[in-house]
């Protein structure tokens, strides 16, 4: 079957590492469904692999992706929870689990015609979804909610910093913290991704950076050193940031002094549970809030992808299609 792989990694080059070709179809196994993936999307994350972050070069070659709707083997159009954990090893959140993995990291992922994952990890897709916006849910969107509802738990009216735009968990959280009857700001370097995040409910849109009309009670922080000064400035006294990455580095000022005494609370998130993935579902239906895709590629394509990624030229989701046998 046609796979996009890393099978190699450079911080400086992370595309060499990147090979379209032939690997052999995942086999059927006890307690697991082989899916044919419809569509996928791409993920910073598939980007770190490439640079060796996060992902040890001895799990190399890994077919990548991390996003997957397709159609199991049982003929059910299903999405892909892309949390591979033990559901009762984290205190019941599995995001907990110290063995926990996602997709593409111990195991083959979603950029691929076929695909292998424990059967409880196939949610079924609603008939409202398309695959396309079904393949940009399970990682940037599933993070977005989880740091909003489940970390920030934020309520309507609260005041919510959104810091970059263009990226899949920005548009994501931009998008699900309006349809909650938040009043979004964001920031982004490109004045069009700004006014892309009017569209999509933010209140204003700002450059990077600059001051907001007033403080904010969370932030949702997912692009690090550039913004992360910015984003405690931001903040009213006692509010929230919550991280769940750092794209342009990892290494911030702390700022300590302003953390204590304005008593800000800082919040990591990572992944989701398949119950937030549902509820995120049940959410969408009833406000009719749908994923942001900048394009569909073919999977031949998908290095044209990656490209536009590193350069961040994207504005929401990039969405992959493998072919169809
Ligand atoms: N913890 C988790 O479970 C989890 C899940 C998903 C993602 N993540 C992490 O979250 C981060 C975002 O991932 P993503 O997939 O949404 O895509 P992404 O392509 O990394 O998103 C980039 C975002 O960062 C902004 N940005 C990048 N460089 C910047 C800079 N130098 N200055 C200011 N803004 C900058 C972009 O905004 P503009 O282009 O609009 O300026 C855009 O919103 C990644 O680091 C990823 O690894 C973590």
């Amino acid at each position: 079957m046609l796979a996009a792989s890393a099978v190699s990694q450079s911080p400086v080059d992370p595309l060499a590492g990147l090979v379209v070709g032939d690997v052999p179809p995942p086999k059927p196994k006890e307690g697991w469904s082989v899916v044919r993936v419809i569509a996928s999307s791409l993920n910073m994350h598939d980007l770190w692999t490439l640079r060796g972050v996060g992902h040890p070069a001895e799990r190399l070659p890994v077919v990548l992706g991390c996003d997957a709707a397709g159609i199991d083997q049982d003929g059910n159009e299903v999405i892909v929870h892309p949390v591979l954990a033990d559901p009762d090893a984290g205190r019941g959140d599995e995001t907990l689990d110290p063995n926990r993995a996602l997709l593409s990291e111990r195991h083959d992922g979603a950029f691929a015609q076929f695909l292998s994952v424990p059967t409880r990890n196939l949610v079924p897709k609603p008939d409202w979804l398309t695959f396309d916006q079904a393949a940009c849910l399970p990682v940037a969107w599933t993070t977005a909610y989880r740091m909003l509802f489940t970390q920030a738990r934020i309520t309507a009216g609260d005041r919510v910093l959104v810091q970059g735009v263009g990226g899949g968990v920005a548009s994501a959280a931009i998008s699900l913290a309006a349809a909650a009857g938040a009043v979004v700001y964001a920031t982004s370097r490109s004045e069009a991704k700004r006014a892309e995040a009017l569209k999509w409910g933010a209140k204003a849109a700002l450059a990077v950076g600059e001051r907001l009309p007033e403080r904010v009670d969370v932030v949702i922080e997912t692009v690090g050193e550039a913004t992360w000064a910015h984003s405690l400035r931001a903040l009213r006294p006692g509010g929230t940031v919550v991280v769940a990455g750092a794209t342009s580095g990892t290494n911030p000022p702390a700022d300590l002094s302003r953390i204590f005494y304005l008593q800000q609370r800082i919040l990591g998130s990572t992944g989701c549970t398949r119950y937030e993935l549902e509820s995120m579902l049940r959410m969408m239906k009833a406000t009719g809030v749908r994923p942001v895709i900048d394009r569909a590629l073919p999977l031949g394509e998908i290095t044209k992808g990656f490209q536009l990624m590193v350069d961040g030229q994207l504005t929401g989701k990039l969405v992959i299609h493998p072919p169809q046998p």
